[in-house]
């Protein structure tokens, strides 16, 4: 049978590293923009909302990777985890790495669960905020003499209510797992781990995924209890 380096086990792990990367590098940049939550008048935060929005079609072109990111990262994801599904009845004498397999293989066999409701959160949480209530409804307020959407109020006005704040706090204890083990294996994957310095990317690696999922969890917390 005829089968493509994109296709083989390798080239799905390439194609989940980097893209898992690149989604990394979205979600530093979506907490930084988040962090000005922090700012309770939320002038701030609507001023950002509205100069991402001007970019107009280089935004769109911009989602258009962000969508194609996640489709391929989980896409290669579901694949490889039906792969080892069937590949399941062979036991290897020797695991791949101590890092990869026996501190972490809890992390790593969760991958499929903490990425499946990450799948499932991403989806409802943009049609939650992206396309949620805005100028329609109602939701204005005034940029730089200019109408934009209140999207401060809408975020706070959700994260009030204590079962959306209970449920983005545990997908954001997720995300955190998701992260720590991911950045790892990535780096694995594309060989940048070597004996020596196995235990130092993985501490790198673990630091940045924490760092992100309690960077997340903390603005519902902050909202629901202080603004
Ligand atoms: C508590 C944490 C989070 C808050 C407060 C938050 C807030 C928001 C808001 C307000 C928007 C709409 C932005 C706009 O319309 O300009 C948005 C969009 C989005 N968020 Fe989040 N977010 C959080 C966590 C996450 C996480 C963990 C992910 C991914 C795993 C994520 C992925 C996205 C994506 C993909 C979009 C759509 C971006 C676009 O199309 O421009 N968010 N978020």
């Amino acid at each position: 049978m005829k089968t493509n380096f994109a296709s083989s086990t390798l080239g799905r792990k390439f194609v989940m590293a980097i893209t898992g990367l690149l989604l990394v590098g979205f979600l530093v940049a979506h907490l930084s923009g988040n962090f000005l939550l922090y700012q309770k008048e939320g002038s701030l935060f609507n001023a950002y909302a509205q100069k991402l929005a001007s970019f107009g079609v280089l935004l769109y072109a911009a989602e258009v990777g962000l969508v194609a990111f996640f489709g391929f990262h989980a896409y290669n994801g579901i694949r490889l985890a039906f792969l080892k599904q069937r590949a399941k009845p062979v036991k290897y004498a020797v695991t791949q790495s101590k890092a990869g397999n026996s501190k972490w293989g809890l992390a790593s066999n969760n991958m499929m669960v903490t990425g499946s409701v990450l799948l499932v959160f991403i989806v409802l949480h943009v049609i939650h905020f992206k396309y949620g209530r805005g100028l329609a409804e109602g939701y204005a307020v005034q940029v730089n003499n200019e109408e934009a959407r209140d999207l401060h109020r809408l975020v706070v006005e959700e994260f009030k209510k204590p079962l959306i704040t209970v449920l983005y706090t545990a997908v954001m204890v997720m995300l955190g797992f998701h992260l720590r083990h991911g950045i790892w294996s990535a780096f694995q994957t594309l060989g940048l781990t070597k004996e020596n310095n196995s235990n130092k990317i993985y501490f790198v690696g673990g630091v940045l995924g924490v760092f992100l999922g309690f960077g997340f969890l903390t603005i519902p917390l902050y909202i629901y209890f202080f603004v």
